[in-house]
């Protein structure tokens, strides 16, 4: 196994430090980069549609001077035979000399990466997490405020199914005194799990429903688009997507220093009259992703770490299955339910793949 990223807390915070410092002189001095990667190819495996992800993926590889090879969904893949995400990533390790995967399944690119030889980038897994969306996150909220210090910061919207808010939250936890405010519909709220992870860290937080009487506190504004994907009744769905509309009336609300970040795609969280709003970040958050995921890519490609298979870990138990439907160890039978107990407890466990209950 090579040194990958699937999890953003795989990244120290000097290791963050490092990679703003990289895309800085990326943008500072593009042309000494431009043949970094020549010779190298990436391949690119989104199971699951992006645009935005894939192409930035894509840009920062072509202007590292390397090349790109891969699919853009499901069907043109030998997934759609039958192929176990374990062996797509032991074909393409014969192909490329790094993948960035997408996967509905969550804890798929767990799975390649402890069977590529390459190193493999989680380019979002279901609703569990998007490490790449973070470092574009990151990258902006440093740009526009300076650092990550005493930041309060509101996440609004699909705190539940929104896997750039659980790794976002899981990147500023290591930063001091941020603090978040959690505002979404009870059905949206975040997974227990993250709240564990939270109360773990003894981050404040707060829960909230109501968007305009938390606006006055914020430094950063995160809106969220409702993952209409990943409900299972289209009725609850419908009925959830319009709770939080960010129009220029509700910007009124926001101080002078607030920034409102997204990760896009939009539906209709945010009005299009908020866009001329200076405040107003998420096209610049696009940009700041391509020069993130260069700075990656070349840390990973030099990298000679050869890191323990995480599921080989001794304090792992195999009782029972996941039974999280999104989880790749349901669908894919042949893993080997793996699962770790949360403090020692034993009537408490997580699953490896997907971090779930089980
Ligand atoms: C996000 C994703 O795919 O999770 N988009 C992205 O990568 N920029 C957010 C979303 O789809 O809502």
């Amino acid at each position: 196994m090579k040194r990958s990223l699937i999890d953003i807390s795989e990244l120290t915070v000097e290791e963050i430090g490092r990679l703003i410092s990289t895309a800085e002189d990326i943008i500072a001095h593009p042309s000494d980069y431009s043949e970094r990667c020549r010779g190298k190819k990436l391949a690119t495996l989104f199971f699951e549609p992006s645009t935005r992800t894939r192409l930035s993926f894509e840009a920062a590889m072509y202007e590292l001077g390397g090349n790109v090879i891969g699919f853009s969904e499901a069907k043109s893949s030998s997934a759609s035979k039958g192929e176990s995400v374990a062996d797509t990533a032991k074909v393409v390790s014969c192909y490329a000399d790094i993948i960035a995967m997408r996967h509905p399944k969550e804890g798929a690119p767990l799975v390649a990466a402890v069977n590529a030889s390459i190193p493999v980038i989680n380019a979002g897994d279901g609703g569990h997490c998007h490490p790449t969306q973070t470092l574009a996150d990151l990258f902006t909220i440093y740009r526009e405020k300076g650092g990550f210090d005493g930041l309060t910061v509101g996440l609004c919207g699909d705190l539940k199914f929104g896997r750039t808010v659980h790794s976002l939250i899981n990147a500023l936890i290591r930063y001091k005194n941020v603090r978040f405010v959690l505002i979404s519909p009870p059905e949206l709220r975040l997974p227990q799990y993250m709240k564990e992870i939270l109360d773990e860290k003894g981050v404040e937080y707060t829960e909230t429903v109501g968007l305009d009487e938390a606006m006055a506190s914020l430094d950063i504004l995160y809106m969220t688009r409702v993952q209409q994907e990943r409900f299972t009744s289209e009725e609850e769905y419908l009925r959830l997507r319009d709770s939080y509309i960010l129009t220029p009336e509700k910007m009124k609300l926001g101080g002078p220093g607030l920034r409102v970040l997204h990760p896009l795609p939009r539906v209709n969280e945010i009005s299009v009259e908020v866009d001329s709003d200076p405040r107003a970040c998420y096209f610049r958050q696009v940009e700041n992703g391509k020069y993130m995921r260069m700075a990656l890519i070349l840390m990973l490609l030099a990298s000679d770490e050869t890191p323990e298979n995480p599921l080989l870990s001794p304090d792992l138990v195999r009782i029972g299955r996941c039974t999280n439907p999104r989880c790749i160890s349901s669908v894919e039978q042949e893993l080997a339910p793996l699962f770790r107990y949360v403090g020692g407890d034993p009537q408490k466990r997580r699953c490896i793949y997907c971090q779930s209950e089980g």
